[in-house]
């Protein structure tokens, strides 16, 4: 038994940065994980590990679809699946342990066990029970199936399995036209997988600018992925030893069975709130199941904190991150402040989809008026050097040019969009973006024009 200022439950990004800022704000921590390396979902097996499959297998793309183009030519490169594997999880290992390097410099103890709170003040792990003044609730989240499919996590899988499996699958259904369905959709179709998403809603990521939408599916089937929008799965029958996949058209109630030799349920998810305690202590949950919090991000018990992908809000790493930070300041007696109209999202396929802030279709319900400003990637010189000039850059503002969101699908989508957020914390103009010098050749420069077409016209289109 130890007593803390701070015990965070949960390592993963939020938590291990909440962790590691209040130990930068001299207060005594500990961390509790139950994993058998820090990092949480993010780093074992979530954004990390599919990012280096995505890693790999857009090299592999590349070199089967644009090498030759360049005079680079020979044999298209083999799958060693194991060895992609292998390189995977040593990216994972790398970065875990990265976290443990920095648990030790701060001195913040890992606690290793699963947590749980008997009492406001009082952490339980194992059989030891800790002292804590703050308690920082940072349990994350974990995949929700859908009633009538089994998760077996080898042919009925969740992005858990989807990082692992055996061999690549003949044939791929995935379920829900999310960031998951269509980065790990992406990884299997690009190894060769005949890839069929199935999705309820008539669109492809829900929420998302639906011109950008739009393009991502079209660039998406051109890579040999399929869709079946409007569409709801109800059930999945593995009896046959292959899964068979039962989905119902919403326009006329048709049903039809797919097969397929894996089947990644990708339907979204849900906050882990149970084990902790919480019930108990009487902590106040949303109707949603997330841990309610006041702005200072304290739940209904004082003295208990809870930040992430347990609480309302997107589910995202950097979202989690930016709460960890912001309430280990909160509770060394600081201001901690999360702007969250200015939260990038990302998609990491190929093309990379990033927005931040409004889009039309929102503006347009809150009977906004907005002006848009696009280019495409067509016009951009680096982009086309790379045959990745698909997509286009789209900055909407408000009547005073004022900055109040950013679409991207192209080429690194993904870290543009940071131009655009930083801007947007300023209050920056899109004459702001437009005037500022963007170093040519740059995938930047297409940001730059659709600033510029805000105002008196882009140059390049
Ligand atoms: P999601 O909420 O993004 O998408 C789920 C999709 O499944 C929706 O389009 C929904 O309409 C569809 N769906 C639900 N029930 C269905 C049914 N019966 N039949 C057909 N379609 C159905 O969820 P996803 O992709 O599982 O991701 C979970 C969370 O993880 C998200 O919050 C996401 O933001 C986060 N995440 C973020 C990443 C990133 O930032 N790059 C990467 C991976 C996950």
């Amino acid at each position: 038994m130890a007593d803390f200022d701070v015990i965070v439950i949960g390592s993963g990004p939020g938590g291990y940065v909440c962790a590691i800022r209040c130990a930068q704000l001299g207060l005594k921590t500990a961390c509790v994980e139950g994993r058998e390396t820090l990092g949480g979902t993010c780093l074992n097996v979530g954004c990390i590990p599919s990012k280096a499959l995505l890693h790999a297998t857009h090299e592999l793309h590349e070199a089967e679809h644009n090498f030759a183009k360049m005079g680079l030519k020979g044999k298209s490169p083999s799958v060693d699946w194991d060895q992609m594997k292998a390189y995977k999880q040593e990216t994972v290992d790398g970065n875990t342990k990265g976290i443990e390097f920095l648990f030790k410099k701060n001195k913040i103890e890992w606690l290793k066990g699963w947590g749980s709170i008997p009492e406001a003040g009082k952490v339980k792990v194992g059989d030891e029970v800790h002292t804590a003044k703050h308690i920082v609730v940072a349990s994350g989240s974990e995949p929700a199936s859908l009633p009538g499919i089994e998760i077996d996590e080898k042919t009925v899988v969740t992005s858990t399995g989807a990082l692992s499996l055996g061999k690549i699958p003949k044939s791929l259904v995935v379920i829900g036209a999310g960031v998951i369905g269509l980065e790990m959709g992406s990884v299997y179709a690009r190894l060769g997988s005949d890839v069929t998403v199935v999705e309820y809603l008539d669109a492809i990521t829900p929420g998302m600018d639906g011109e950008v939408a739009k393009q991502f599916q079209k660039i998406l089937t051109k890579q040999g992925m399929k869709f079946v929008l409007g569409a709801a799965v109800q059930g999945v029958d593995t009896s046959g030893g292959k899964a068979k996949v039962t989905y119902k058209l919403n326009k006329d109630d048709s049903e039809t069975t797919i097969d397929a030799d894996t089947v990644l349920v990708a339907t979204g998810r849900k906050p882990v709130t149970k084990g902790l305690g919480l019930d108990a202590l009487g902590v106040e949950l949303e109707k949603r199941g997330q841990v309610k919090t006041d702005a200072q991000w304290q739940t209904s018990v004082k003295g208990i904190y809870a930040i992430g992908d347990a609480i309302v809000g997107p589910m995202l790493a950097h979202k989690a991150e930016d709460e960890g930070m912001a309430v280990a300041e909160v509770i060394a007696g600081k201001h901690g402040h999360v702007n969250y109209d200015v939260i990038p999202g990302v998609i990491y396929t190929s093309p990379e989809v990033a927005s931040v802030g409004k889009t039309e279709e929102a503006l347009k319900a809150d009977g906004v008026k907005y002006k848009v400003g696009k280019f495409p990637f067509m016009g951009n010189a680096r982009a086309k050097a790379v045959f990745q000039a698909e997509g286009f850059a789209k900055l909407i503002v408000d009547e005073n040019d004022r900055i109040l969101g950013a679409h991207i699908i192209g080429p690194g989508a993904g870290d543009l969009i940071h131009e655009v957020c930083v801007a947007m914390e300023f209050g920056a103009s899109a004459e702001d973006l437009a005037m500022t010098c963007h170093a040519h050749p740059t995938f930047s420069e297409a940001v730059r024009e659709a600033a510029l077409a805000c105002g008196d016209g882009a140059i390049h289109a």
